[in-house]
């Protein structure tokens, strides 16, 4: 049986779409330089503000991850946004993992810092409102990679993290992200993700971690960015449910895809035909399949924005436009 709560709080958090809005101070700068603005403090909180503040946007996002700096912002009006994300029902989570960092003589390996003090910080931040986390693990497919090592490493520490999130009564989304970089094959990549995916349920539950109060963040299937043979829709769709349908187990809470590079149209098309495809099912993977998407989200409303006081509500109409269709996929309802 699991903790009635962390299951209360998971499934609330994927009841509609999650905006990962958690940038670290070096992804924010990158992603406000493709606008031309300089990122600050204080530029970053108007524009976490623009997001946060869009009318409607409670009907169409149930969570919301911060950063560490933006948990502890507040909205023009002094409140804190943590306060102000709450107080229209949509749940604020945190990301807690500290980056990838290279595995000496690994190539392109990577595991994730973040685990020393992480129940301390936790607990912080559970007095600052959040309810759920994020910890991210980076895999990049190459000629010789990911190795084995980097797959275990990075499955033992994703249940570790879990784990001390449901110890502090926080729910943990699980990212373990193979990401689009390069040229592989569609189904060197479904291989990979099925490989990867497995691992982590395993320690998961050798880790003994409520798999009810998780949450997986999973990639989509698709070929490598710079791989001229892309899959239509449909196939991306079917065999991104297929591999769930392989490895998830049914007692997950929730399934929330990243979008990874993804254009916004595409990313939302994808989660649409997967809901689609999963609705005509007789037999799936039960629980919620929505997205946690941060560029998909973000990429159309920071081009309208483009740093200008005067374009705010015109951005907003943006990100609320896409966020109701990433909604509506959600449901399979586009
Ligand atoms: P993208 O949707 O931009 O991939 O971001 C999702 C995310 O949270 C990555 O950790």
């Amino acid at each position: 049986m699991g903790n009635g709560s962390l299951i209360h709080t998971a499934k609330k958090v994927v009841g509609k779409a999650i905006l990962a809005a958690d940038e670290s101070t070096e992804t924010i700068r990158k992603r406000l330089a493709t606008i031309g603005v300089d990122s600050t403090p204080e530029i970053n909180r108007q524009y976490r503000q623009l997001l946060f503040t869009a009318t409607g946007i409670e009907k169409y996002i149930s969570g919301v991850i911060l950063y560490d700096e933006t948990i502890r912002q507040t909205s023009d009006d002094g409140i804190p946004f943590p306060k102000l994300l709450s107080g229209k029902g949509i749940v604020p989570g945190i990301k807690v993992d500290k980056g990838a960092v290279k595995i000496p003589g690994k190539n392109s390996d990577t595991f994730t810092q973040g685990l020393d003090g992480l129940g301390k910080r936790l607990t912080e931040y559970k007095e600052l409102g959040a309810c759920f986390a994020k910890w991210r693990a980076v895999y990049t497919i190459a000629d010789d990679g990911p190795s084995l090592i980097a797959i275990e490493r990075n499955a033992h520490d994703l249940a570790l993290y879990a784990l001390i999130c449901q110890d502090v009564g926080i729910v943990p989304i699980i990212e373990p992200e193979v990401l689009m970089d390069g040229d592989h094959s569609f189904e060197k990549n479904k291989q990979l993700t099925i490989k990867i995916l497995t691992a982590v349920f395993v320690q998961a539950r050798k880790y003994s971690v409520d798999l009810s109060g998780v949450i997986l963040k999973p990639n989509m299937i698709t070929a490598g960015k710079n791989n001229s043979r892309q899959k239509n829709i449909g196939t991306v769709a079917e065999t991104t449910l297929q591999v769930l349908n392989k490895v998830v187990p049914a007692e997950v809470a929730g399934v929330a895809f990243l979008s990874g590079g993804q254009s916004p149209p595409l990313a939302t098309d994808h989660l649409n035909m997967i809901n689609k495809i999963r609705n005509r099912l007789k037999k799936s993977y039960p629980g919620k399949i929505t997205a946690s998407y941060g560029r998909a989200l973000q990429g159309e409303t920071l081009e309208a924005w483009a740093g200008k006081k005067e374009n705010v509500t015109k951005a907003q109409r943006v990100f609320i436009s896409r966020a109701e269709k990433v909604y509506k996929a959600g449901l399979g309802q586009l």
